[in-house]
């Protein structure tokens, strides 16, 4: 199977997508077994080509090949730079080698010192801003600067004699798509999902600048005919979906009734006091949402990241583990904090064997969060009546919370 393959998308625009198959962990971070692929697009027209980002550098020969077979390289005549991640900044080097030093690279002006510190290399840059418009073969490539979606140089180009936009990194997602497009046949509620996971992991911490960056979108650019993305699917038949999605997520609009419930438990204990919110949840007819880290399973951080931007609640419980809090929640809350954290009700249970510190750990830092945190509850030992009741209360408060927020 090709590791890099080409699709006409429009008369004169191409897709040359990398599917990246060995892929485990994204940024060597996050778990990925459904693979990822890379985006980046040609647009041929009578003055020359324009190419859109390229791949990363294991995949370099084989996109150079692909590119070949679509365009004479010396014909392109700009390189557009949407971001410098090295998942679509990778081949830079062997690709503007391969096309030559005619050509020019459009980016950010953050893009061109990182186009130094990351290849050392000095390329003619032409330095993007908001109005900058690149005018080729009748079309009026039309830059936004992007920052922090997902690093500070990201931009996104519109082509508004087509009305297709570009988003880089944004309106992306992980695996790998039978189709091309949103109508070629895909699940897009599975799609979906592993975009809701990717843009809680790669773009979480930043989405606060998912609504201001959108505003720079107007007119017709804020309802594009097509999207094309860096990552997964291009929308055609309804880009408003990923648009909304991505807007959605930004804003931590719930789904209503989803709790996300997170636990760990060594020995049981955790297991069974969470076993009485999850009860009294569904009681109540909330979805639990529930997420473990057991010796008999243990869901990816990816899952329960992008479990939570449309979650009502989120409630979190773990033991006491040598003084401290169970290291590998420990890891996951930091994660929470940093990517997803949201203006939602949290609810923390902890237990311990002879001295809990879960609690006096990690209360001043959930405080401090974003997190409407409305209760603490602290369980020893074995699960008893008066534990049961203090739950049941936490979980009454967590429902008050997400009822009146
Ligand atoms: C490796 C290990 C370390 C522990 N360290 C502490 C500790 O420092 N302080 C404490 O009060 N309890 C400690 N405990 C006890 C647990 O916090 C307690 O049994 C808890 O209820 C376990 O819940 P779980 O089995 O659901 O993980 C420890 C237990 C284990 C297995
Ligand atoms: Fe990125
Ligand atoms: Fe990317």
């Amino acid at each position: 199977m090709n590791s890099v393959i080409t699709h006409q998308i429009a008369d004169n625009l191409f897709l040359i997508r990398t599917i990246d198959r060995k892929l485990k962990y994204f940024e060597a971070l996050w778990e990925v077994p459904e693979g990822m692929v890379y985006n980046a697009y040609l647009l041929k027209t009578s003055e020359g080509g324009v190419l859109f980002d390229t791949t990363k550098a294991n995949y370099t020969e084989p996109f150079l090949e692909a590119l070949r077979d679509l365009i004479d390289p010396k014909e392109i005549k700009h390189l557009v730079v949407h971001h410098m991640e090295p998942d679509h900044s990778g081949a830079m080097s062997a690709v503007l080698e391969t096309i030559g030093d005619h050509v020019q690279v459009w980016g950010h002006p953050f893009a061109k010192r990182l186009i130094k510190s990351l290849y050392d290399l000095d390329p003619n840059f032409q330095t993007v801003k908001d109005d900058t418009v690149l005018e080729i073969g009748g079309k009026k490539l039309t830059f936004r600067q992007m920052p922090w979606l997902h690093w500070p140089e990201c931009m996104i180009t519109y082509i508004p004699e087509d009305g297709f936009l570009f988003g880089g990194d944004i309106f992306g997602s992980y695996g790998i798509p039978d189709g091309i497009f949103d109508d070629d046949g895909d699940d897009l509620h599975e799609f979906l999902h592993l975009a809701r996971e990717y843009f809680a992991s790669v773009i979480g911490h930043y989405k606060s600048y998912v609504n201001k960056n959108l505003l720079k979108l107007e007119g017709e650019s804020a309802s594009p005919k097509m999207i094309l993305p860096a990552h997964g699917l291009l929308w055609r038949k309804n880009p408003a979906q990923i648009m909304d999605a991505y807007t959605n997520w930004a804003n931590g609009t719930p789904v209503k009734g989803k709790v996300v419930v997170v636990y760990s438990s060594m020995y049981g204990f955790v297991e069974k006091s969470i076993q009485v919110v999850i009860d009294d949840l569904e009681k109540r007819g909330f979805n639990p949402e529930i997420l473990r880290i057991t010796d008999e399973h243990r869901d990816d951080l990816v899952d329960i990241l992008g479990q939570i931007p449309d979650s009502e609640a989120v409630i979190i419980a773990t033991a006491t583990y040598e003084a401290g809090i169970f290291p590998l929640m420990a890891y996951i809350i930091d994660e929470i904090l940093h990517k997803v954290a949201y203006e939602k009700p949290m609810l923390l249970l902890s237990t311990f064997g002879w001295g809990g510190m879960v609690s006096k750990q990690l209360k001043p830092k959930l405080e401090e969060s974003s997190f409407h945190l409305v209760d603490v509850i602290e369980i020893k030992g074995l699960l008893d009546d008066e534990s049961r009741e203090k739950i049941l209360a936490g979980v009454s408060k967590l429902v008050d919370a997400i009822h009146s927020p």
